[in-house]
């Protein structure tokens, strides 16, 4: 607790995800004792949340994420400020810096790699030096990866005395769609990376995010339609792999190595068995490339922009509710001993149940993290660790089991 207002401010409560995340609040909020307020660039867009939402007495704040004074003055009232204002890399800058100056936590949706490099690189001396306490990928990507990893990790130290040096990650299902800021983000990223072969070349690293002396030199493998002898059924890449991945390996770098110095790891969807299987694995990849080849386009990037979703727009409330997803964590020790954890969610991964775990996130930044944890650029895994899982499970419809491998 500070003596700042507000424990969690949600910046950008106006956008698609946003709603969410306020209406989710209102819900499981309530009677917990937790100071919370809504900003965005505008009043009038606030207001009609506050009305949509039936929020009765939440405060509402006005800042631009171009103009210092009015973020300067929102987070002086916040101890935890949850950031929905994406595309990150164009709207993100000067709050990070603001938040990291002031020592305010802040933790947000993004899935831009290069982006939260560039924070790290510019920013992470001012977080160590004021206290402030910088959690990115607090959504789908990455917290399900980054918690189902460190969750098999704990398990396998009780089983085996010794962490796993090698998961794969399977996404066994899957159901949900994509909202228009998440396009936008991917457009730019694509767009960004088209024009910079160094920037290609720092995507592919899956340890880009990790400190400049994390010393990791195993070679890391990725997934194009391949075969899985341990599950027996057909692979495709997964679309959010390259940023989870790289936050698994900053998580075992800031953890001391806690994985090993060798740890691999892997993200692929299962398609299915026989050659019904391989079948979709070679035209969910083949697809993936063509779409990623045609955002780097101008005129093809123009046309695929006339059938996606707008800024503000996302799935219907329907396909949230229908929504879910289904992981599962393959770990094999050093001694070839096995482990395998399965992952779920209640709600469609990018939105429904995104909400709850950002929401949850900031909770747990605001009231779980040790008072005297350290100011700097952390992962989810490394600060908020077991409390995070439980209040994913208890609050957020996530489940985390060991399972049995048939
Ligand atoms: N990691 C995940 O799993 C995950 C899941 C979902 C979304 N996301 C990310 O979350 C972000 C939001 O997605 P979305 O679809 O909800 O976006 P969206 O509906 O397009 O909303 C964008 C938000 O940014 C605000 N904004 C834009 N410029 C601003 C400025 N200058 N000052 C203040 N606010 C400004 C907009 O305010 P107005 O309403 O006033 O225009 C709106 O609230 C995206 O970056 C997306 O990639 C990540």
């Amino acid at each position: 607790m500070t003596d700042k207002p507000f424990d969690i401010i949600v910046y950008g409560a106006t956008s698609f995800v946003g709603q969410i995340v306020t209406r989710y609040m209102h819900e499981t909020f309530a009677g917990e004792g937790v100071r919370w307020a809504i900003a965005g660039r505008s009043k009038a867009k606030l207001e009609a949340v506050n009305a949509a939402v039936g929020l009765s007495d939440i405060p509402m704040i006005v800042a631009d994420a171009a103009d210092r004074a009015t973020l300067e003055a929102m987070c002086a009232q916040g101890t935890v400020i949850v950031s929905t204002v994406g595309p990150y890399a164009l709207h993100g800058d000067l709050l990070v810096e603001i938040c990291t100056a002031s020592g305010t936590h802040y933790c947000d949706l993004t899935g831009e790699p290069h982006w939260i490099r560039r924070m790290q690189a510019r920013h992470e001396a001012a977080a160590k030096a004021s206290g402030a306490r910088i959690v990115h990928c607090c959504g789908f990507d990455s917290i399900p990866s980054d918690m189902g990893v460190h969750f098999l990790q704990a398990h396998a130290q009780q089983a085996f005395g010794a962490p796993c040096e090698r998961i794969d990650m399977r996404v066994m299902r899957m159901k949900g769609g994509a909202s228009g800021g998440t396009i936008a983000s991917m457009v730019n990223l694509v767009k960004e990376a088209s024009g910079d072969p160094a920037l290609r070349r720092e995507l592919k690293n899956p340890y880009s995010l990790c400190p400049p002396d994390h010393g990791f030199t195993a070679r890391q493998s990725s997934v194009g339609a391949d075969y899985d002898a341990r599950l027996e059924r057909w692979l495709a890449p997964f679309i959010m792999a390259s940023i989870n991945t790289k936050v698994v390996h900053r998580s075992n770098a800031l953890s001391g190595k806690a994985y090993g110095q060798n740890f691999l790891y892997e993200e692929a969807m299962v398609t299915g068995k026989g050659s019904g299987g391989k079948r979709r694995a070679k035209l969910t990849a083949m697809g993936l490339g063509a779409f990623t080849s045609g955002l780097a386009i101008p005129p093809l990037r123009w046309v695929l922009g006339k059938f996606l979703p707008k800024p503000g727009e996302g799935p219907s409330e329907t396909e949230q509710r229908e929504g879910m997803f289904d992981m599962a964590f393959l770990g094999t020790t050093a001694k070839g001993e096995r482990l395998r954890c399965r992952v779920t969610g209640d709600r469609d991964p990018g939105y429904g149940s995104t909400a709850k775990m950002l929401s949850q996130a900031a909770l747990c930044l605001a009231r779980d993290v040790p008072a005297d944890a350290p100011g700097g650029f952390w992962t989810p895994a490394t600060l908020m660790g077991d409390a995070l899982i439980a209040r994913l499970q208890a609050h957020a419809g996530l489940t985390f089991d060991i399972v049995e491998e048939k």
